[in-house]
């Protein structure tokens, strides 16, 4: 392993949010950096809402390489942007900047980073029948690549008064031709979607930390043939998860999607394969 020293050729990447001062990407990314001797260094920013246009142009003008975006600046980020990955375009969210000699490039490896997750596990979603809880943020990146690869979507939110799920549902479905329903997400609907479902995706907070004694769907309604997938990482192990293994069924938790989307953004920056279950390890240090 090489140390890492910074000079004056050392290559410059970061993260964007606010807040910002519990974020484990920079210990996940300096480790990967070590671990494959290349003179990067990560740091994170504190950036304001309304200083999101300045913090990306300073980007270019200090030619550094990369940027991780997190909240709030995920959607307001695509307009100072030049080029956008087409899948970042139709999802209408970045989480990863590339800079390419002035050009910045933006991409959503929140989406393909959820995909690759299930990927490294075996499973396919082509084809398969996936409710997914919420329609927020995250659930729109989750959304869209599961519509892109082909699966077929159920999506339940606790508020539809506010049209966002059947919103999302509308997108989805005139992007990809391809139906997808949205419900509430309550009891009844629950029972319905799942009957047919092959996998359950959670892209609500419920269950995140300090509220971790909280589960989106009841224990009765889970099922051996189920696969879970929690986009929650803290706790590792949400109680959805624990009452999901308990049911017999396959789970796959939000700490994959973290480290895939920091691994895909790795590669995108470096043009090298990341070194994942080092980036893994790290994450687990910090959990
Ligand atoms: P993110 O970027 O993490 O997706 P978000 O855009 O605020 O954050 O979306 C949060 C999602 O979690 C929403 O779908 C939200 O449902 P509402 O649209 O009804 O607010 C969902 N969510 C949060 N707390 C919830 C709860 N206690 N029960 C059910 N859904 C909840």
């Amino acid at each position: 392993m090489m140390k890492n020293s910074i000079s004056g050729k050392t290559r410059v990447c970061g993260i964007i949010g606010d807040p910002i001062e519990h974020t484990m990407s920079p210990a996940i990314h300096n480790a990967a950096f070590t671990k494959m001797g290349l003179d990067y260094v990560y740091v994170a920013f504190r950036v304001k809402a309304e200083e999101l246009g300045e913090a990306i142009e300073g980007m270019r003008a200090l030619n550094m390489r990369g940027l991780s975006v997190t909240i709030p600046h995920k959607v307001a980020a695509l307009k100072f942007l030049d080029k956008l990955d087409p899948l970042a375009e139709k999802i209408g969210a970045v989480n990863t900047i590339v800079n390419d000699d002035g050009v910045l490039t933006g991409y959503n490896t929140d989406a393909t980073g959820f995909l690759q997750a299930m990927l490294e596990r075996e499973v396919e979603p082509k084809g398969r029948n996936i409710v997914i809880l919420g329609a927020g943020g995250a659930s729109r990146a989750v959304s869209f690549i599961l519509a892109d690869r082909g699966a077929n979507l159920v999506i339940l939110n606790r508020r539809l008064e506010l049209d966002w799920a059947v919103e999302l549902a509308h997108r989805i479905s005139q992007t990809f031709s391809k139906k997808v329903e949205a419900l509430e997400l309550n009891r009844e609907n629950l029972i319905k979607a799942l009957e047919k479902a092959d996998i359950l995706v959670n892209a609500t907070s419920v269950g995140m930390s300090p509220r971790s004694n909280e589960t989106p769907v009841p224990f009765d309604l889970l099922r051996n043939q189920l696969i879970v997938y929690d986009i929650v990482y803290n706790p590792v192990k949400t109680k959805l998860l624990r009452e999901a293994e308990a049911a017999g069924a396959e789970t796959i938790s939000g700490v994959d999607m973290l480290v895939w989307q920091g691994a895909l953004a790795f590669e995108k920056w470096t043009g090298l394969k990341a070194p994942v279950e080092l980036m893994k390890e790290e994450a687990f240090k910090h959990l």
